[in-house]
């Protein structure tokens, strides 16, 4: 098959290091990849978001199947287009994305199946938020409705930071994403997300993972995309993984499929776990960034057999063929990051460092200069090591974080502390 996958960070480096283990993929572009991606497939330069685009694209070079990496196609309605125009796609619908890409229809959904998940008003102007946050005291979170690139939520742990929250949404601070805003109950516990693939009626689950969101050591500083990711999560045990099925994800997709909109990619359940019992943090509708590198490099070449059959709605007549393996990665990242950082600083020691199926960093934002691997964003790279155990990944992947020589960037140097602690 000739594959197109559409995205440039290292969740699409190692959906296209999987993919390219299949022997299946006789063909792969990433567009727009980078320079990691551009060491084992072609990359492409194209608009990934505009759908018309990307149908001319997968007709001019025989396209067999395209999958999508990123939200922003999704939320543009690119999978629709290329269904429309009789292309093989993994990805949800625009009208299924909205599960990411607006809050309040996802709670709309949540209150339809019955699924837990925190209490919430939906509001469209600061009068009726503030006077719903006098009735609902600190802490309190207020989320922008759309997508705002991870940055959207204010945890207010007094009721003064509520009131300003719901001030700077409504002040346009976050554009169009905050013209909208859901004000929820805070929710308590540990946070873990469990990944499932759907294909419209069936649901898949294929691993669980647990995201280090703060950019410091003992998760202190600000929120970044994630500094790091381990697979398996430990506190999502099978029985509570269960829970969320029966309870969260397959009562929310039989309600998209009542409703007219089925839907199907990869559904990322964000949860909070307390007591033996998940509640519904969010959905995104893509494969989390860094999650995907961990869930890839235990999956290996098996992730395109499934990705393929949820695509194929032929996800009844698949299973995950399991080992007894944990995967951690860690993001090196720019000084700066999350804050403004510079590109373009020098990368060395990355073509000594093992490649194969329990070692490899895959590119976030790497470009090529003079021959020299250089930044070329905020999270840069993604050092992962797969191991018998967590302890012995983690060993590992250190080992190749310090072998790698960059001055220009940093790293958290606890990835897998809870599981390990
Ligand atoms: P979201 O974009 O909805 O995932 O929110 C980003 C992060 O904010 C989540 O990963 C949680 O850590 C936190 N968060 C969001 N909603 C809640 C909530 N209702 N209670 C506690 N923490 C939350
Ligand atoms: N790592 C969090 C995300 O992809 O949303």
């Amino acid at each position: 098959m000739n594959i197109l996958i559409l995205g440039s960070g290292g969740r699409e480096h190692s959906l296209a290091w999987a993919v390219l283990q299949n022997p299946k993929c006789d063909k792969l572009i990433v567009a727009p990849g980078n320079a990691g991606i551009a060491m084992i497939a072609d990359c492409a330069t194209l608009d990934i978001n505009d759908g018309g685009a990307v149908v001319s694209f997968a007709d001019e070079n025989n396209i067999d199947f395209v999958i999508i990496g990123p939200e922003a196609p999704l939320a543009a309605g690119v999978a629709d287009d290329l269904r429309a125009a009789g292309v093989l796609v993994f990805g949800p619908s625009k009208a299924a994305a909205a599960l990411e890409a607006s809050k309040a229809f996802t709670k709309e959904i949540c209150a339809a199946a019955n699924a837990p998940t925190a209490a919430y008003g939906h509001f469209t102007d600061a009068a009726s938020a503030r006077a719903y946050l006098a009735d609902h005291p600190a802490p309190i979170v207020i989320k922008a409705d759309g997508l705002a690139a991870g940055k959207g939520v204010i945890i207010a742990l007094t009721d003064a930071e509520a009131l300003e929250a719901v001030d700077t949404m409504f002040d346009g601070s976050f554009g169009a994403a905050g013209e909208e805003v859901v004000i929820e109950e805070f929710m308590d516990g540990e946070e873990a997300s469990f990944f499932v693939l759907c294909d419209g009626e069936n649901v898949l689950p294929i691993g669980t993972a647990q995201d280090h969101k703060r950019v410091g050591d003992g998760d202190t500083g600000p929120n970044t995309g994630g500094m790091g990711a381990y697979s398996p999560a430990p506190v999502l045990t099978d029985a509570i993984a269960e829970r969320a099925l029966d309870d969260i994800i397959r009562p929310c997709m039989a309600e998209m499929a009542r409703r007219g909109t089925p839907y199907q990619g990869v559904l990322y359940a964000g949860l909070m776990i307390k007591d033996g019992a998940p509640r519904l943090v969010e959905y995104n509708a893509r494969f989390g960034d860094p999650e995907c590198q961990v869930l890839m490099m235990r999956l290996g070449a098996q992730a395109f057999d499934l990705i393929h059959a949820a695509a194929e709605q032929r996800l009844a007549e698949m299973k995950v063929n399991w080992a007894e393996d944990h995967a951690i990665t860690v993001v090196m990242a720019a000084n700066g990051y999350p804050g403004d950082y510079a590109k373009g600083s020098v990368i060395k020691g990355l073509e000594d460092l093992p490649e194969d199926s329990r070692n490899m960093v895959f590119h976030a934002g790497t470009a090529r200069a003079d021959g020299t691997f250089v930044s070329a964003g905020g999270r840069v790279l993604n050092v992962t090591a797969r191991g018998d155990t967590l302890a012995e990944a983690q060993a590992r992947a250190y080992e190749m974080v310090e072998a790698i020589d960059w001055p220009g960037g940093f790293f958290r140097r606890d990835i897998g502390w809870r599981a390990l602690g």
